[in-house]
């Protein structure tokens, strides 16, 4: 007997079937963390903060960063960290390769809430992965947006992350960018030290004219979020972009549920007074 798709098979193929995505660059950007290019079969039509589901036939699935700005083309750019067994698997794969990719996912940034401001980033380590993706879209309007400010940091100078890309932002797109790193373990590094909280205080910036976005590890955020605090911005002025393990990506397993909020679907990217009451969002 021929059976009928039923509308609920269609949902499940739209929601959960992932296109092919073919590599079509790799590059080395950290000891661990390799940068992908992507050509899709069909644009992914992201907006900045979004993620994708990355897939490896029989292995499984990882919630990925999108890192280039929104476009219209069919490129996803990706920086992949080797961490455990499906990372490791996408580590190991060759220019021609092919991945899974649903997608995209998740409430982003919206661009309309930094319109007109200053706009400062603080990035942590792979944070500025996503970042980039909001980066890249405030650049290409530069004449949108007041001052523009980075403060990236890492561990050490072999972690940092897009070299080329922060040293093109300072000499071409018109930011202040302080690059800073924990310690220089003896490597050559002609930045700063210390912690992406060091600058806050002496940075020249009206803090009621500023919208920040913060991307790292959890425990940098409510370090950084006091210091903005004690600058003056308020909390509605923040927004903070939080990981939690996901499973399916689209609201329905409640693996990245935070409290009330699903991770997937509500965020990543949560402006920080809608946090408030829910204290385990920055854990
Ligand atoms: C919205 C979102 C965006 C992400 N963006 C990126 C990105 O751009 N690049 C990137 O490299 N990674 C990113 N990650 C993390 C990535 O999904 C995990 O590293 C990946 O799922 C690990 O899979 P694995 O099978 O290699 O490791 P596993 O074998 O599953 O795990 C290895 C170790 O990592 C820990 N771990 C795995 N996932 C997480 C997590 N989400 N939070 C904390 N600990 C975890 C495990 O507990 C375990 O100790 C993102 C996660 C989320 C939720
Ligand atoms: S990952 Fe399944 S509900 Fe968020």
């Amino acid at each position: 007997m021929k059976t009928v798709p039923s509308q609920y098979d269609q949902i499940a193929r739209e929601t959960f079937l992932p296109q092919i995505g073919k590599i079509v660059e790799i590059a080395d950007m950290t000891a661990k963390d390799r940068y992908f290019r992507i050509e899709l079969e069909k644009p992914l039509g992201h907006g900045p903060g979004q993620f994708v589901m990355v897939s490896v036939l029989g292995l499984g699935e990882a919630p990925i960063s999108i890192s280039n700005g929104p476009s219209e083309d069919n490129i996803l750019e990706m920086v992949i960290r080797r961490i455990g067994r499906l990372t490791q698997a996408i580590h190991e794969l060759k220019v021609g390769d092919q991945l899974g990719i649903r997608g995209p996912y998740g409430s982003g940034f919206n661009l309309d809430d930094f319109y007109s401001h200053d706009v400062l980033f603080v990035a942590g380590g792979l944070g500025l992965v996503p970042l980039r993706s909001l980066i890249t879209p405030i650049i290409k309007e530069r004449g949108r947006f007041g001052n523009i400010t980075l403060i990236s940091g890492c561990r050490n100078p072999a972690e940092e992350l897009y070299r080329d890309q922060l040293e093109t932002w300072t000499t071409d797109a018109g930011m202040d960018v302080i690059r800073l790193v924990d310690g220089t373990e003896n490597m050559p590094w002609e930045f700063g030290t210390g912690l992406v909280t060091d600058p806050i205080p002496k940075l020249e910036m009206d803090p009621k004219k500023t919208m920040a976005a913060l991307c790292g590890p959890p425990v940098m955020y409510k370090f950084v979020i006091k210091a903005l605090n004690v600058r003056g911005m308020n909390f509605d002025q923040i927004f903070v972009d939080l990981e939690r393990r996901m499973k399916c990506g689209v609201g329905k397993c409640g693996h990245c549920q935070i409290n009330k909020i699903y991770c997937c679907q509500d965020g990543p990217v949560f402006r920080f007074s809608d946090l408030s009451g829910i204290p385990e969002a920055l854990q």
